[in-house]
Order: structure tokens, then C-alpha cells, then sequence
């Protein structure tokens, strides 16, 4: 595997899920593969889970590992092309990218979206130039559009608490005072069409996500009618991905509470489990009493943020 960036990368998703069971169940068998190999993960933005669950799967792994936060004592590190470096920018992605590649076997990344032109980001602009100029295997970890450790991840969770052979899974939209990027819903939505679940996607009128990762979802604009039967709800907020009006591209477009999961949304479920990535702002996205729930599986979740990402880097590590 050179590349992580979607569930396509992960090849066949039966034996992938097989093997993240493997892994779970087996956190130490491979630690010979990681020997004198290096983890490098680079960081544009803040993390926690993402920090801590690549660390602790390298580290598993038998692997050495280096974390660079760029904009924490790095030089400021110039990502577009073809520009004059009279700025505040010290150093051009293009020989950092090689620099820091010569240091390691696997590079994992995180870049968000800026969120201020979606041609920029919907390329990954700066996530291809890691995989372009760095010749070694690039996970996303979670950049401008995607986040498939964490869809990863999310179907790992699903899969372990689901009762029924094809579960209804509801991907809801929430709101929250700042604009977010479509990365995790875009990766969830595109997990999700691969998996074998029923999967439905609910949002207002204007957040439709980019058809590359959508798919051929059932969109219900009408949230509860969504809920109904659902076996996982899965809240995410994000920004307007700019698919039917290019100009609201990044924009709050809505911040209706009404959209808030609580515990009325999820008594219309079949006793539903609530999914979110994390962080996540409670009484916006959800209220207390439904993420304090015992239905609520965001700590497993988490969890396993550790299974998925230790599963890539081990196909990464048998593929050098
Ligand atoms: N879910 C997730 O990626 O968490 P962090 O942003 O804390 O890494």
C-alpha cells in the first residue's frame, strides 16, 4: 500500500476489517515488521486522537516515531506553487517534503481544508504534493477532504456492535458556531456505500456532499424522518461543501438547534447507538444526556482509532 487516502486503498474491505480483528485481538504479534523502521507524522493543524492513536500503532508496531507539529517550531512552511517567497513563509513544501521524507519509511499527514477555495481543496493540493515529492507511503490523517483512518475506524465500531446483518446507519448533520470541513462526513458517507449497511445521509437543504463521496445515499432532508429504525446515528457537523452553490463553498449556512441529536431524535431509533469522531461540542451537536448515555459508543470509537490506523501501517510496512 503506497497511499491511504480511501477505502478503494484499503483493497478488498472484508479481508481489511478481517485483519483490523486480527490486529485488535493481536496488538504486539508484529512488532518485528516495525523494527528499525520510522513513523513520521506531520501536523498543519491540532489533533488528539489522531496524535495519540498513530503514536501508540507505530509504537505497537515496533516502530520509531517522530512527530512534527509545522507550526510549533518549525519554519512556516510555503504550499503553493509558482509563488514569490516574500511573505512570512521561510521554506517551500517542496524540499521540506523530501527532507522530511529522507528521515522516514511512512509519512502520515494532517492538513485541514482552508475552507476559502474549494478547487484547492477538493484537489488535496497539499496532501498530493507529500505523496508527488515524497516517494514513500502517505496516510491521510485526515486531510483537506477526507479522513479514512477515522471512517475506518467508525466501520470497525459499527461492525463490532451491530445486531443485525445490515443495520440502518444515519450520518446527521449538526450544527456548531464555527465552519468545519467535509472531511469525516465525506469519508464516513464514502465508507459507508461500501460497507453492507442500509446508510442514510440527513442534512438541510444546501449541505450536500460532493457526489465522489455521497454516492448514491439516500438523502432525507426531513431529520427525524431519517432517525426513524436507525440502529447507529452518527452527528457530524460541516461547512456547506459548495455542491449546488460554489459561491456558499465553507460558509455556516444554518445553526437551527432544532438539529440537535437529544433524546427525543433518538427515541424515533430502534435503540440506536450514537456515533461521533470527537472532539465534540456537547449541547450543539448533542445533548448531554444522549452522549452520556449507555447507547453512546464515542469511547470505543476512539478506541479503535488505534485498530485502523495499525492495520494500514502494518499492510504499509509488509508492502517495503
Ligand atoms: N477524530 C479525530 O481525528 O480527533 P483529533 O482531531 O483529536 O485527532
Amino acid at each position: 500500500m503506497k497511499e491511504f487516502i480511501s477505502v478503494k486503498d484499503l483493497g478488498d474491505l472484508k479481508a481489511g476489517l478481517a485483519a483490523a480483528k486480527y490486529v485488535k485481538e493481536n496488538p504486539f504479534a508484529d512488532q518485528a515488521l516495525g523494527r528499525n523502521r520510522t513513523m513520521l507524522i506531520v501536523f498543519f493543524n491540532n489533533s488528539l486522537r489522531t496524535r495519540l492513536s498513530t503514536q501508540k500503532a507505530a509504537l505497537n508496531l515496533g516502530m520509531n516515531v517522530m512527530v512534527l507539529d509545522v507550526n510549533q517550531g518549525a519554519w512556516k512552511l510555503e504550499t503553493e506553487l509558482g509563488v514569490v517567497m516574500d511573505g512570512d513563509k521561510s521554506e517551500h513544501l517542496r524540499e521540506a517534503i523530501p527532507v522530511m521524507c529522507s528521515y522516514c519509511d511512512i509519512i502520515g499527514v494532517r492538513s485541514f481544508a482552508a475552507l476559502t477555495d474549494r478547487d484547492y481543496d477538493y484537489a488535496e493540493t497539499v496532501l498530493g504534493q507529500f505523496i508527488r515529492y515524497g516517494g514513500k507511503p502517505v496516510i491521510s490523517l485526515e486531510s483537506a477532504t477526507v479522513h479514512p483512518c477515522q471512517a475506518f475506524a467508525d466501520l470497525i465500531t459499527i461492525e463490532e456492535y451491530k445486531t443485525k446483518a445490515r443495520p440502518k446507519v444515519v450520518l446527521s448533520w449538526a450544527p456548531h458556531p464555527r465552519a468545519l470541513p467535509q472531511a469525516v462526513p465525506n469519508s464516513f458517507a464514502e465508507w459507508m456505500n461500501a460497507a453492507d449497511v442500509d446508510f442514510v445521509i440527513t442534512h438541510p437543504e444546501g449541505y450536500e456532499l460532493d457526489p465522489r463521496f455521497a454516492g448514491n445515499a439516500r438523502v432525507e432532508y426531513d431529520q427525524m424522518k431519517a432517525l426513524e429504525g436507525a440502529d447507529f446515528v452518527y452527528a457530524k457537523n460541516w461547512s456547506c461543501p459548495g455542491v449546488t452553490r460554489p459561491q456558499d463553498y465553507g460558509k455556516v449556512l444554518n445553526k437551527d438547534m432544532g438539529w440537535t441529536i437529544d433524546a427525543a431524535h433518538m427515541a424515533v431509533t430502534d435503540n440506536a447507538y450514537f456515533m461521533h469522531c470527537l472532539p465534540v461540542r456537547r449541547n450543539m451537536i448533542v445533548s448531554d444526556e444522549v452522549i452520556d448515555s449507555e447507547r453512546s459508543i464515542v469511547i470505543p470509537e476512539a478506541a479503535n482509532r488505534v485498530v485502523s490506523v495499525q492495520t494500514v501501517i502494518k499492510k504499509m510496512l509488509q508492502s517495503l
